[in-house]
């Protein structure tokens, strides 16, 4: 099967329009101008702050820390058909939960009783090519990928203030851990593999697939 191309309940699917390339220093610096932008540099940080990223994704791995331990740090810039960089998404995968502040918000265990492994996410799409519907199609191929397969829990963290992030995540089916912000105004979401269904993340990409909104629930979230 071609990059990132699953079968969804026997049908093939198309071939995916975008790939995932590894981000190196020289793809670093072709998208640190993003970094300029005022609101990636509000809710992610400035140009350097990709860079530090990508030091780090290096010295993660293999780092543990209140019972979790980093198993790989990925990073990737999302390439169109024309190979040109549209978006850049990556993050932790951990051997079991996802703490965040110290606290165990992330902890859960599936209903089989194996603790997820779960992966943290960044991401930013190409301020050019905001409000196209193209950030929740990219979240989601990411998280259907092959090389998240292993993955059964997504975690991200947004800022109350970043309307964009909150809609986007909430668009791909991301829930939020608890139904209100953290003191500093942070929003934890998770979102689950669906393997009931066959598939294993919400395709929102996908025709027919009807979103969720994190604000439309009634409970506003789960408490895990
Ligand atoms: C968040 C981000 C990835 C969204 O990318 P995008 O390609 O514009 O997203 P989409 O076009 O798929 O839009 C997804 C949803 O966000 C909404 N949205 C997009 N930009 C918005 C804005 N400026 N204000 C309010 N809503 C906005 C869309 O209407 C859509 O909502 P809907 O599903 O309720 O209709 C992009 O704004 C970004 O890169 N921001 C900076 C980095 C960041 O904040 N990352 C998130 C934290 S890791």
């Amino acid at each position: 099967m071609s990059e990132g191309t699953r079968k969804i309940n026997g049908t093939p699917a198309t071939k995916p329009r975008f790939t995932l390339r590894q981000l190196t220093k020289g793809g670093a610096y072709r998208i640190q101008h993003w970094f300029e932008h005022p609101e990636v540099e509000r809710f992610l940080g400035p140009p350097r702050w990709i860079h530090r990223n990508l030091q780090l994704m290096d010295r993660w791995p293999g780092l543990s820390s209140d019972g979790m331990t980093v198993l790989r740090s990925h990073g990737w810039l999302v390439l169109n058909e024309a190979a040109q960089p549209v978006a850049c998404i990556g993050g932790n995968v951990f051997s079991n939960w996802t703490p965040y502040h110290g606290a165990t918000l992330g902890q859960a265990v599936l209903p089989d009783g194996v603790p997820p492994r779960s992966m943290d996410l960044f991401f930013v799409v190409d301020p050019r090519l905001w409000n196209r519907g193209l950030g929740r199609e990219l979240i989601a191929f990411t998280m259907n990928h092959e090389l998240v397969a292993d993955v059964d829990t997504f975690f991200t963290s947004i800022d109350e203030a970043n309307t964009a992030g909150l809609h986007c995540f909430g668009a791909v089916g991301f829930l939020p851990i608890i139904p209100r912000p953290s003191p500093e105004g942070i929003w934890y979401f998770r979102c689950d593999a669906e393997k009931d269904r066959g598939l294993r993340f919400p395709p929102a990409c996908l025709e027919g697939y009807s979103q969720v909104s994190w604000r439309g629930r009634p409970e506003g979230g789960r408490d895990d």
